[in-house]
């Protein structure tokens, strides 16, 4: 995996707890969530329904619940929660110090 494909996205402390932040790509808006743990995950900003923006949803343990029609994203595999279906693509996230990398290598490879 390519150094160049690691971007740093901001501090940790950018996020709040059960919050998220966007980060602007060339291939779309990237959703990046902090869990009530401290866990950090990053997906597709657009729920696989309608195109919701996840990053406005509700946190809860590793999931978030899309804000227009409740549909439950896992945060881990990019997954929808059943009964619903669907996925998202999720971006490795590497903490360096305080600062959070994604790799955009997942964007470009599924883009391809
Ligand atoms: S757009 Fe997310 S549940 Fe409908």
């Amino acid at each position: 995996m390519s150094n160049s494909m690691w971007k740093d996205v901001g501090a940790l402390t950018d996020i709040p707890k059960e919050g998220a932040r966007t980060v602007i790509t060339s291939m779309g808006k990237i959703a990046v969530f902090k869990s009530a743990q401290g866990e950090i995950f990053a997906i597709e900003d657009k729920c696989p329904h309608l195109g919701g923006p996840l990053s406005q949803g509700i946190v809860h343990g590793a999931r978030v619940t899309c804000p227009l029609h409740n549909w439950v994203i896992d945060l881990k595999s990019g997954g929808v929660v059943g009964p619903d279906e669907g996925c998202v693509k999720t971006l490795p996230v590497k903490i360096e110090g305080e600062r959070i990398h994604l790799n955009m290598s997942a964007l470009v490879k599924r883009a391809a």
